[in-house]
C-alpha cells in the first residue's frame, strides 16, 4: 500500500437538506488509500447534517484528522498537528465560532483516551470501525461536557450503516472502493491486525451497488481496497462465499466500468480463480501490488509471512503465464530484527530475479505491541540506512528501466482530466504511469489508444493513436 501522505482531501460539496444548518468540514488525510476512502465516507456520513467542504481548517466548523499508525513517531506527528489545529480552534473561538476537532484512523484506535488526556481540546476520538456513528458523536460533542471516545470494534458492520453518496456528487474518473478490512495474518512487524481488527468482507451485493453508484457518477476505474484484499470472502448473491476473483468478474460486467484494480494483497491469498481472472478479465489491469517484504526464507519465517522466497517466485511465474504483460510492485522492509547481510543479499537477489516496475521500501521500525518489537537481533540504524540505500538504488534502476521501455509502446490510457497546458489531457497507463498528450477534454473518462513518445521525470508523453481511437469496452 502506498504510504505517501496524501494531501488534505478536498471533499465534494454535497447538497444539504433544506432544513439543515450549513456547516463546513475539513478532513486532513494521512496514510494509505484506505484512509483516503474512509475520509470520503466520513464526509458522506456528515453530508446529511449539512456539512460541506471547507477550503481550510480555519474555515471549518469541524476538522477531522484521519491518522496513520504504520510508521515510527506516528503519534508525535499527530500531537504536533493537533497543536497547530488548537491554535486555529482558539482563534475561531475568540471570533465566537465553535470548532469540533476529531481524530480518526489508526492512531485514534491505538491511543484512544490518551489523545484527549494529552490534548483536552480534542472533542472526538474515533476508530476506523466506528465512523458510521459520526452524526451521533457530533451531537454528543455539541452537548457533552467531556470528549467523545469511540474506539471499540462494534458488533455491527459499519458498511451496513453508511449512506450512499449523493447521486449528484462529483466523482473523479478514478475511485477507491473498500471491500475488505482488517487482517488475520499477524506479520511480526505490523500493527494492522490490532488497529483495524479481524478480517471482515463486505457482501458482494453491497460492493456491486456502491460500484454501480460510482460509475453512474462518472468513475471509470475502481481500485478495490483492503488491508488484505485478496483474502476477500464476502457473501455472494447466490448464497455462496465469493472470493476476490468472483467479485472482480461480477464487477467487470458493470457497463462503463473500464478498469479494475485491487490492493493490497498477500501472496498466500492469491487463489487460482483470482490468477485465472488476470487471464480472463480484460478490465483487470495488468499491474499488481504484491508485497513480499524480504527475499530471505529466514526473515520470511521471522516475519510470520508463511511462504518462502521460491513460493513467491513460482507465484509470479504463474501470474505472468496468465497475463504476460503483468508488471509488479511490492513492499520491502530492511533491518527487521535478526536480518543479516546474507538475508539482505537474498532480498536483492529476489528483486533481480523478479524485476519490479515500482516498489515501496521501508526501514524496519518497532511498533509497540507487535511481536517483532521485543525480538532480539536489532539491526543498527546505520546498517539499516546502508541497506535501504542499496535497495532503493536497485529498485530505482528497475523502475527507470521499466519506464524507459514504455517509450515507443502502444497502450491504452484512461483519460482522467485536463493536462498542464491548454489543449493537453492527462491520464494513466495500465501501469499507473502518468501520461500527458495533446487532445480534447471531451475524451476525459474514456480509454484511448496512444503511442508513448518520451519519458519525462515523472511522466510519459504520448500521442493519440487516431484514427484507431475507440472506446476500450463499448460493451455497455
Ligand atoms: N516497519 C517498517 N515497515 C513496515 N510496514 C508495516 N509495518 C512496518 C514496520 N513496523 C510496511 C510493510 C507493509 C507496508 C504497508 O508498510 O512493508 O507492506
Ligand atoms: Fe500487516 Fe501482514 Fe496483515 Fe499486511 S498481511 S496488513 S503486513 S499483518
Amino acid at each position: 500500500m502506498s504510504l505517501a501522505d496524501a494531501p488534505p482531501l478536498s471533499l465534494h460539496p454535497a447538497a444539504p437538506k433544506a432544513t439543515t444548518t450549513l456547516r463546513r468540514l475539513h478532513v486532513i488525510t494521512w496514510g494509505c488509500q484506505m484512509n483516503v476512502y474512509d475520509s470520503g465516507r466520513m464526509a458522506d456520513v456528515l453530508a446529511p447534517l449539512g456539512y460541506t467542504a471547507a477550503t481550510s481548517a480555519a474555515d471549518a466548523d469541524m476538522v477531522i484528522l484521519n491518522t496513520c499508525h504504520i510508521r515510527e513517531r506516528a503519534t508525535d506527528k499527530v500531537f504536533s498537528e493537533l497543536g497547530r489545529l488548537r491554535v486555529i480552534k482558539d482563534e475561531r473561538a475568540a471570533a465566537g465560532k465553535t470548532t469540533i476537532l476529531a481524530v480518526a484512523g489508526c492512531v485514534a484506535q491505538a491511543e484512544g483516551a490518551e489523545i484527549t488526556a494529552r490534548a483536552p481540546y480534542v472533542d472526538i476520538v474515533l476508530g476506523p470501525q466506528t465512523y458510521h456513528r459520526l452524526p451521533e458523536m457530533v451531537a454528543r460533542a455539541h452537548r457533552a461536557a467531556g470528549p467523545v471516545i469511540e474506539t471499540d470494534f462494534p458488533v455491527e458492520q459499519k458498511f451496513d450503516f453508511l449512506p450512499a453518496a449523493p447521486a449528484d456528487q462529483d466523482q473523479a474518473v478514478t475511485a477507491f472502493l473498500t471491500v475488505q478490512e482488517g487482517c488475520d495474518k499477524f506479520c511480526s512487524f505490523c500493527v494492522v491486525p490490532y488497529t483495524r481488527g479481524a478480517e471482515a468482507s463486505r457482501p458482494a451485493a453491497s460492493v456491486l451497488a456502491e460500484a454501480r453508484g460510482l460509475v453512474r457518477r462518472g468513475a471509470r476505474e475502481i481500485t478495490l481496497l483492503g488491508q488484505n484484499v485478496n483474502a476477500y470472502h464476502g457473501a455472494g448473491m447466490d448464497g455462496a462465499v465469493w472470493g476476490l476473483g468472483r467479485l472482480v468478474r461480477a464487477l467487470a460486467e458493470i457497463p462503463n466500468l473500464l478498469r479494475i484494480r485491487y490492493m493490497t494483497s498477500h501472496p498466500r491469498d492469491m487463489a487460482d480463480d483470482l490468477i485465472a481472472a488476470h487471464a480472463e478479465v480484460p478490465a483487470l489491469m495488468p499491474f499488481l501490488h504484491l508485497p513480499v517484504q524480504s527475499g530471505s526464507d529466514r526473515m520470511l519465517t521471522a516475519m510470520n509471512r508463511r511462504h518462502t522466497a521460491d513460493d513467491y517466485r513460482r507465484l509470479i511465474d504463474r501470474l505472468r503465464t496468465a497475463r504476460p504483460d503483468l508488471a509488479l510492485s511490492s513492499d520491502f522492509i530492511v533491518g527487521h530484527p535478526g536480518e543479516t547481510t546474507a538475508d539482505f543479499d537474498a532480498t536483492m537477489r529476489l528483486i533481480r530475479d523478479i524485476g519490479f516496475a515500482q516498489a515501496f521500501s521501508f526501514k524496519y521500525s518497532a511498533r509497540p505491541g507487535t511481536p517483532a518489537a521485543g525480538a532480539p537481533g536489532a539491526v543498527p540504524e546505520a546498517e539499516k540506512d546502508a541497506r535501504l540505500v542499496a535497495l532503493l538504488a536497485l529498485l530505482r534502476d528497475q523502475q527507470d528501466d521499466f519506464n524507459a521501455r514504455s517509450v515507443g509502446l502502444e497502450f491504452d490510457v484512461l483519460v482522467t482530466g485536463p493536462g498542464r497546458r491548454p489543449g493537453q489531457i492527462a491520464g494513466r497507463s495500465p501501469y499507473l504511469q502518468a501520461v500527458h498528450m495533446d487532445g480534447p477534454e471531451s475524451l476525459v473518462g474514456q480509454v484511448v489508444p496512444v503511442k508513448v513518445r518520451q519519458l519525462l521525470t515523472n511522466s510519459l508523453t504520448a500521442t493519440l493513436n487516431f484514427p484507431a481511437f475507440k472506446q476500450e469496452r463499448a460493451r455497455a
